[in-house]
């Protein structure tokens, strides 16, 4: 497969890679605001910022320092404030946690220690180990909490403290609304990408009904025209639910939108500026996504229909590992990594399109589908229950293909996200389908 190493050093550069670009952003993210804000309360729906940066850390020091290396804990006193478990996000801000300057020395004491476990071991022998998973499983965990302190930095008010280029205008000619998904078995997840995670394995069969699903994700623009039809006030497109939340909330737009006259501005990253109607909607949750596809007379794909239309290859049958082929993600590709800080307008990134021409599946907006967060046929916790296992269930919707935030080692085709339907703080739009029997 095109883009994993097979040899021994290929696989360590590229774990090392992964590890140092994490850390990198982390060090970006925890650095570009006085110390003071990073163990500010900036929304009880986040830690402090100061919680995420030892958490990486720690998480870093149990899996590759104790568990890879078998070495001893570093500070065994500090694991129970870093366990996500045991504090909610609202409480954390009040617990004894390390002092910035702590902080930043634990990690990077840790990162220190890793390196040299990295060149010290062998890539292979343990399910652990093979291909380098437990570095690349680190790399991807440190990755979300990037993002997840990306959400918290929105959260935030006051003055812009990170600033990035907009996405590159690569947009082609018009585009059909719409592209048809011919029905039949496809192959969902995955057993064979080297740092997939437990709830992606294994690869299996799914025969998914031809639908139709739309070649761009939901521009502002299609969701101002829902608003101005009154969809927030017509108690017809809401569940039940979703109806009692934006009730209770008083929600009338996406999070971070505000009206000013006659227009509509959102707070984005500090600056405040209008909504561009040809960007993907972001900030809405499952209960809006829901709500605005009924409108449209349609519905959320599925997340089987989501991943085929992202990965299957008609010609040949096979499913690929982004929509444009097995390639990396590369900049022409798709709006990933935090290079810039907000979604690419609808119609960008030709060269990521899908074989069947749907655009814009990876990366710009994480997008909600209509499936709870389940277990495929096979799964397999590995290696702890608590990233994945504890969460399956009704109570959490499944969204897929990767936010402008989150970086490449941490999206792919067959990558799940998940969250509660009432949440909007993440970096979370969506597209809609229909079914193509009822033609
Ligand atoms: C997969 C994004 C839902 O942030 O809660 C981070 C990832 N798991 N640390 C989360 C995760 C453990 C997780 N999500
Ligand atoms: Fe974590």
């Amino acid at each position: 497969m095109s883009g994993v190493p097979d040899d021994q050093e290929s696989m360590r550069r590229r774990a090392l890679d992964a590890l140092t670009t994490a850390r990198d952003r982390t060090a970006l993210l925890t650095s570009c605001v006085e110390d003071g804000e990073l163990t500010a309360q900036h929304s009880p729906l986040m830690s402090p910022l100061v919680w995420d940066l030892a958490h990486v850390g720690n998480q870093e020091e149990q899996w590759l320092w104790r568990a890879v290396a078998g070495r001893e804990a570093l500070r065994p006193e500090i694991d129970s404030l870093y366990d996500a478990f045991q504090h909610p996000r609202a409480a954390r801000p009040s617990l004894p946690l390390l002092s910035p300057g702590e902080a930043r020395a634990y990690a990077g004491d840790v990162r220190t220690r890793v390196l040299d476990v990295l060149e010290s071991t062998p890539l292979e022998g343990r399910p652990l180990l093979d291909a380098g998973f437990a570095f690349g499983m680190i790399a991807q965990h440190e990755q979300q909490h990037d993002e997840t302190m990306l959400i918290t930095h929105q959260l935030r008010t006051g003055p812009a403290a990170l600033t990035a280029p907009p996405p590159p205008v690569l947009r082609s000619g018009p585009l059909p609304a719409e592209v048809l998904v011919p029905g039949g078995p496809f192959t969902m997840g995955t057993s064979d990408e080297p740092w997939a995670l437990d709830n992606e394995r294994p690869a299996h069969h799914r025969v998914v009904p031809a639908f139709h699903i739309d070649t761009v994700p939901v521009t502002n623009g299609a969701y101002l025209a829902f608003m101005a039809d009154g969809g927030y006030t017509d108690r017809r497109w809401w569940r039940p639910e979703g109806w009692a939340q934006i009730r209770e909330h008083d929600i009338g737009a996406p999070l971070f939108w505000r009206r000013d006259g006659g227009q509509w501005l959102r707070r984005r990253f500090g600056v405040t500026e209008p909504v561009p109607e040809e960007e993907p909607v972001l900030h809405v949750s499952w209960y809006e996504a829901d709500a605005y596809a009924r409108w449209a007379g349609r519905r959320l794909p599925t997340e089987a229909e989501w991943e085929k239309a992202a990965r299957h290859d008609p010609a040949t049958g096979r499913s690929r590992r982004y929509p444009w082929g097995d390639a990396d993600p590369g900049p022409e590709h798709a709006n990933l990594g935090q290079r810039h800080l907000r979604p690419a307008a609808a119609g960008s990134y030709p060269a990521g399109a899908s074989p069947l021409g749907v655009r814009q599946l990876i990366g710009d907006v994480w997008e909600w589908t209509a499936s709870d967060f389940l277990p495929y046929p096979g799964f397999t916790a590995f290696p702890y229950k608590e990233y994945s296992e504890v969460f399956f269930g009704p109570e959490y919707k499944v969204l897929r293909g990767g936010s402008f935030a989150v970086d490449p080692v941490a999206c792919r085709g067959t990558f799940r996200n998940w969250d509660l339907p009432v949440r909007r703080q993440i970096f979370s739009g969506f597209r809609t389908a229909r079914s193509a029997e009822l033609d």
